[in-house]
């Protein structure tokens, strides 16, 4: 039930007319602009209290992957699905049986019955999802967010989703091909400062990418440009670098994008710079969810989507025993500043992100 602040005015003023959006006041007293948001605000808070219980945890951080996986099977090029339409739930069947993939059919597992207990559409509650999500993880902006994806006609082919162990090259080509800069996919990996590993190391689980995997904070910019340990040993893994902290898995398409020189200076900008991060990371995100969709289809619900808490360190900081030498400065134009402090204590070592 919905009762209607203003209807629709329009004030003619000399040869101007101005028209006033119409604006609904939903049952919990919250106004919108749009009387169809007033619906997703239980969704919302069912996403909240069923899905996320919460917190900035597991499955928070899988539903801003999903959002990922779902969106980057659109191609500019063309022939290769059709974006954020949630066709990694609809046709899960095909899609989850991609190496890249691996890992997502738990969060699919805990969406779909989701979407199909609420009716909306896997699209909508992928990225919907995503923004309400990143909304419980302090620091994080408000995505711009719309609602009204119809449900997937096809599946995204294999191959649209970057693999970590690809070369920058070929990963910033797959993101051009859907319609990303190289700025814009570093702004994009801000979502590794609330992300941890399953499935490259599977001994591992749940080994976070920076020391707080609980904040969208830029320590995950700072600690993957810190100079890490060879991998020991012969074996597949010959080659790689680890973090130098106990507990951190890195990525190796992270440390490559940390020491390109196509992409080392915006990296270390949000090393720097955490408002600078979230707001990048927020208009690219922005864009992500509608890869494919056509907005004047959709309602903007942005205004229910909550605001996060203010991250706990608004800069970085380097995590125990690390220090400015520590850094491994790829930035040619850019010294790294000596500003930032280093945590108190002896070493660092990053707990695992509880399971959900
Ligand atoms: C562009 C290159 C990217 C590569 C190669 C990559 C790769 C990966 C890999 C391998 C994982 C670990 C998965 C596992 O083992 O469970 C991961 C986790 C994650 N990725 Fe990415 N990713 C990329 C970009 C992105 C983007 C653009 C987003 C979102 C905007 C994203 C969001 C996440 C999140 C939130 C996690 C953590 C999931 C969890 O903890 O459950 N990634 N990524």
């Amino acid at each position: 039930m919905f009762t209607f602040a203003v209807a629709s005015l329009a004030l003619a003023t000399g040869s101007y007319a101005v028209a006033v959006a119409p604006r609904a006041t939903c049952s919990d007293g919250t106004v919108v602009s749009n009387a169809q948001c007033c619906s997703f605000i239980p969704i919302r808070d069912a996403l909240i209290d069923d899905i996320f219980e919460g917190t900035c945890g597991e499955n928070a951080h899988s539903t801003v992957r999903i959002a990922f996986h779902d969106a980057i099977g659109f191609s500019r090029a063309g022939g290769k699905g059709n974006g954020a339409d949630g066709s990694m739930i609809a046709f899960s069947d095909t899609e989850l049986a991609f190496a890249a993939n691996a890992g997502i059919d738990e969060i699919v597992g805990d969406l779909q019955p989701f979407a199909d207990a609420h009716g909306i559409s896997y699209g909508d509650v992928i990225h919907f999802g995503s923004s309400v999500a990143l909304s419980l993880c302090p620091g994080a902006p408000v995505v711009q967010t719309f609602v009204g994806r119809k449900n997937a006609t096809i599946a995204a082919p294999d191959g649209t989703v970057p693999d970590p162990f690809n070369p920058v090259t070929q990963i910033l080509a797959r993101m051009a091909d859907a319609g990303f800069s190289s700025d814009e996919v570093v702004a994009l990996l801000a979502s590794h400062s609330i992300a941890a590993q399953d499935e490259i190391e599977p001994e591992i689980q749940r080994s976070p990418f920076d020391s707080t995997p609980d904040q969208f904070d830029s320590q995950v910019f700072l600690e993957v440009m810190l100079r890490g340990t060879s991998f020991p040993g012969d074996g597949a893994h010959q080659g790689e670098v680890e973090s130098p902290l106990a507990g951190e898995f890195r990525l190796q398409s992270d440390a490559s994008f940390a020491r390109d020189s196509r992409t080392a200076c915006t990296w270390q900008s949000f090393a720097l710079n955490q408002a600078l991060m979230a707001q990048r990371f927020g208009t690219a995100m922005g864009k992500l969810n509608l890869l494919g969709q056509n907005k004047a289809n959709l309602v903007d619900c942005t205004e229910i989507i909550p605001k996060a808490a203010p991250v706990k360190n608004t800069k970085a900081f380097f995590p125990a025993s690390q220090k400015l030498a520590n850094i491994e400065q790829a930035c040619a134009t850019q010294a790294f500043p000596n500003t930032l402090s280093t945590q108190a204590g002896a070493t660092t070592s990053v707990a695992r992100v509880p399971a959900q």
